[in-house]
């Protein structure tokens, strides 16, 4: 029987993957204001303040500095790219809330996912120590998003 070993995520990697936990708990914050009637409109709010103070960001780093790391016709990097463009369209989707918000919770879960157990896995098995370093050291200085002044989830 083959047995996978979890591979460990490498240390100039984990600022990255810490987000990938902020985007989680998004999905999680979402699901919740849905159980408890929350409108959507309410969510759609903080939903935009997400993707202006956490995943553009996020994205933008990614795709500047990682994403490189692999040839631009690779067949992980062309996934990671299109799921990148729709997850904007829904989060900058601001007409149809609910609609945005239910596919968002999804597919934001599914693209970390993907990151997580694949190409993450695929880009730090390839990088070289250089690529590493460079962007270990653009994540030394990130902050924390400020908390958000509505938290329905909470209530
Ligand atoms: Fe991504
Ligand atoms: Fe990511």
């Amino acid at each position: 029987m083959e047995v996978h070993k979890p591979i460990k995520r490498h240390k100039a990697l984990q600022p990255l993957s810490r987000q990938h936990h902020f985007g989680l708990l998004f999905g999680w914050k979402i699901r919740k204001g849905f159980a408890k009637n929350i409108a959507p409109e309410r969510m759609m709010k903080y939903a935009s303040w997400f993707y202006s103070h956490e995943i553009e960001p996020h994205f933008n780093d990614e795709e500047k500095y990682l994403f490189p790391i692999l040839d631009p016709s690779h067949e992980l990097i062309e996934r990671a790219l299109k799921e990148h463009r729709r997850l904007k369209r829904l989060f900058l989707d601001t007409a149809h809330p609910e609609k945005s918000l239910h596919r968002l919770e999804e597919e934001l879960d599914a693209h970390i996912r993907f990151e997580e157990r694949i190409l993450f896995n695929e880009i730090q098995k390839v990088a070289t120590q250089e690529q590493l370093d460079k962007i270990e050291e653009i994540h030394s200085d990130i902050e924390k998003a400020p908390d958000y002044e509505d938290p329905f989830w909470d209530e």
